[in-house]
């Protein structure tokens, strides 16, 4: 999404063009509209879609929606504009002047001198009603309709409000980010992750990110799972311990929501209200408490002593599932936590290992937080060349990934990363249930719908 202003100031720099006899109105968002201090009488010119229409005898109220806001711009018109075509869900453009609301409800109003319906919305066949609120599952079915509703305008600006937060987390100290790469001669394969291009360009630059579409042939229905999703990784060079690494995914948490809930509280306030009642308490008890760190050892003791019967018996070893990480949440109550350590066995080839036998884990970390379980998961890489050889080895990787050992012999350095499943976050801020509701185009097993 363009920041509001950002096609104003377009405007205002094309006005250097030779002076029109009339002066056109400036066009203006809603919610620059909104925004308008000591509106008086300006004239300006407001594109959008019609959110409610309310005719009274001698005035016509409209209120006018173009999604850069949760609010509406109330439009208020002489009865003799009243039309059948000024229907819920109609595009209009509507001319006239901001002036000072006289309700309580709203600052601002625009006085119409003019409107234009752009395009009609046949209200029988347009699927969503006025005054309805629908539920999320049901929006789910119009994936070509669904962000005109106030739900989804608002998480889609959240999530614009979230990515551009991320970029900032990582701009200041001069992070670099890798462009996702796409064109290719050979046969190649969707990437799952960019980590081990990230640590390429770890060779060189000290903090890398990147942050795109990652494609997964998962093959789960389940509410927390896509085929693509997208997820934003880091890579640092010189870093030793999984607890830099831990400061790193907490400050990311938590610098991009705040920045969230600071820039865009009303589309928060709309997720928390009424789709996730108690989420706001849920997630300031989050942000204000340091996050928990536990080994997969302690988990596993935690789990055993559980008065719950799982489906999945923990025993050392196993992979944690689902409902193991929604225990262990809770029992850190309700606390993001940090599990680190995990087996060997359990854990890719690049995973920087302990050397604590007979145990034998290696240095990864998972954060696990509350209503959503695993959303970041990282480690210390193997920069040894002969540990990661023989890793290799075993897993008949050696010739595929002379490149990745080349790392290692050429100026190797201690380093980390991590990836955060971006929707994943939405969810968990938002309280939002079905990973489904967080992206624009959901694409899972057996649907691509677009
Ligand atoms: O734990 P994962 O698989 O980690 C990696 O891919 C590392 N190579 C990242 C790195 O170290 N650079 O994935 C990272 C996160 C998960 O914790 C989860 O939040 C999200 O990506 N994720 C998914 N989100 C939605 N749908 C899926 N199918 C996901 N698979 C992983
Ligand atoms: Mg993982």
């Amino acid at each position: 999404m363009f920041g509001a202003r950002c096609l104003l100031r377009a405007l205002r720099s094309c006005s250097s063009a030779p002076c029109p006899r009339h002066k056109p109105s400036a066009k203006l968002s809603v919610r620059d509209a909104l925004g308008a201090q000591n509106a008086s009488g300006e004239r300006v010119k407001v594109q959008g879609w019609i959110r409610s229409v309310r005719s009274q005898k001698e005035v016509l109220f409209l209120h006018v929606n173009d999604g850069s806001s949760l609010e509406s711009l109330q439009v208020v018109a002489d009865s003799s504009f009243d039309s059948r075509e000024l229907a819920f869900g109609s595009s209009v453009e509507v001319q006239g002047q901001l002036v000072k609301s006289l309700s309580k409800r709203q600052n601002v109003e625009l006085k119409a001198e003019k409107i234009e319906v752009v395009g009609n919305c046949d209200a029988k066949a347009f699927p969503f009603k006025y005054k309805e609120r629908h539920p999320l599952e049901y929006l789910r079915q119009y994936p070509h309709l669904r962000c005109r509703t106030n739900v989804q305008g608002s998480i889609l600006r959240v999530r614009s409000e979230a990515t551009a937060a991320i970029h900032s987390f990582f701009k200041p100290s001069s992070k670099i980010k890798v462009p996702e790469e796409n064109f290719f001669n050979v046969p190649v394969f969707l990437t799952v992750s960019g980590q081990l291009h990230l640590e390429v360009m770890s060779g060189a630059f000290t903090q890398v990110f990147t942050f795109g579409p990652t494609f997964r042939a998962e093959n789960s229905q389940s509410r927390r799972h896509l085929a693509e999703f997208y997820m934003v990784e880091a890579e640092i060079s010189f870093l030793e311990s999984l607890q830099d690494l831990m400061q790193v995914m907490e400050g990311l948490f938590k610098t991009t929501t705040m920045t969230v809930l600071s820039n865009c509280p009303e589309d928060v306030e709309l997720c928390h209200k009424f789709i996730a009642p108690g989420q706001k308490d849920r997630l300031e008890h989050m942000l204000k408490n340091n996050f928990l760190i536990i080994s997969y050892t302690e988990a596993m003791e935690i789990l055993k002593q559980a008065s719950q019967n799982f489906t999945f018996t923990p025993e050392w070893g196993a992979d944690l599932h689902t409902e193991h990480e929604k225990y262990l949440v809770k029992h850190c109550g309700d606390i993001p936590v940090f599990v680190i350590n995990y087996p060997l066995a359990l854990k890719p080839f690049y995973m920087r290992d302990n050397e604590d036998s007979p145990q034998h884990t290696v240095a990864a970390v998972d954060l696990l937080v509350p209503g959503v379980g695993e959303l970041f998961g990282g480690s210390l890489r193997e920069e040894r060349y002969h540990f990661l050889e023989q890793r290799l080895a075993r897993s008949g990787l050696t010739e595929a990934y002379q490149w990745y050992l080349d790392l290692r012999r050429f100026g190797s350095v201690p380093h980390g990363g991590f990836g955060m499943g971006f929707e994943r976050y939405l969810q968990c801020i938002l309280g939002i249930d079905n990973i489904k509701d967080v992206i624009p185009f959901p694409r899972f097993t057996h649907s691509c719908l677009l």
